[in-house]
């Protein structure tokens, strides 16, 4: 499968089936899908789990840098088609459509303020987030120096959750709030 994904590289697939495999979430939210690498290792996981689901949210070729197509993520997803609904919108306010989910993906093209937008409205309702990035190493990717994105890794540091920074490029973040859950 051609995923174009950079959680390719260091295999953080096995983290995001495992993950998985262990919470056995009944509902999972996925903002950030593109061909679908981390949806499809989730999907596998749902499936022996034998029940839960994945909405998957993508502006897909809407979006004006690097995606792809729709039609791509669902072929690619087609095996796990039961499992899995896909959205064509924007994943802003996506959290109001939701009381609660068990595990939500978060994997925009993340930097510092898109986190601050997207991702802080969910803490009430997401029992346990995973965000790409969040190590010094993806802070300093040339498109974030480029268009002077502000630092995952500085933004996280005095937030009012438990979080570990998986370092492997390029990184992700397990996010517990603690309250409610
Ligand atoms: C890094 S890719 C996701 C990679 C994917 N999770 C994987 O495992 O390969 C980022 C995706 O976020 C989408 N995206 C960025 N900003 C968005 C927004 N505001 N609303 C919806 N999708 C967005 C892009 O279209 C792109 O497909």
């Amino acid at each position: 499968m051609d995923w174009k994904s950079s959680y390719e590289k260091n295999d953080f697939g096995t983290l995001f089936y495992s993950l998985v495999k262990i919470i056995k979430p009944d509902k999972i939210v996925e903002l950030g899908t593109k061909a679908g690498y981390s949806a499809y290792h989730m999907a596998k996981a749902v499936k022996e789990n034998d029940f839960g689901s994945i909405d998957c949210y993508d502006l897909w070729d809407g979006y004006p840098f690097n995606s792809c197509s729709l039609n791509t993520a669902k072929e690619n997803l087609q095996e796990y088609s039961d499992i899995i609904s896909f959205f064509k919108t924007d994943a802003r306010k996506i959290e109001e459509k939701y009381n609660s989910v068990d595990l939500l993906h978060i994997d925009l093209g993340n930097h510092a303020e898109i986190l601050e937008e997207i991702l802080i409205p969910w803490l009430p309702k997401a029992k346990l987030i995973i965000m790409e990035g969040g190590s010094i190493e993806r802070d300093n990717v040339e498109w974030m120096k480029k268009y002077n994105k502000k630092s995952i890794n500085q933004w996280l540091k005095n937030k009012p959750f438990n979080y570990v920074i998986i370092n492997p490029f390029p990184s992700v973040t397990l996010i517990e709030n603690g309250k409610g859950h």
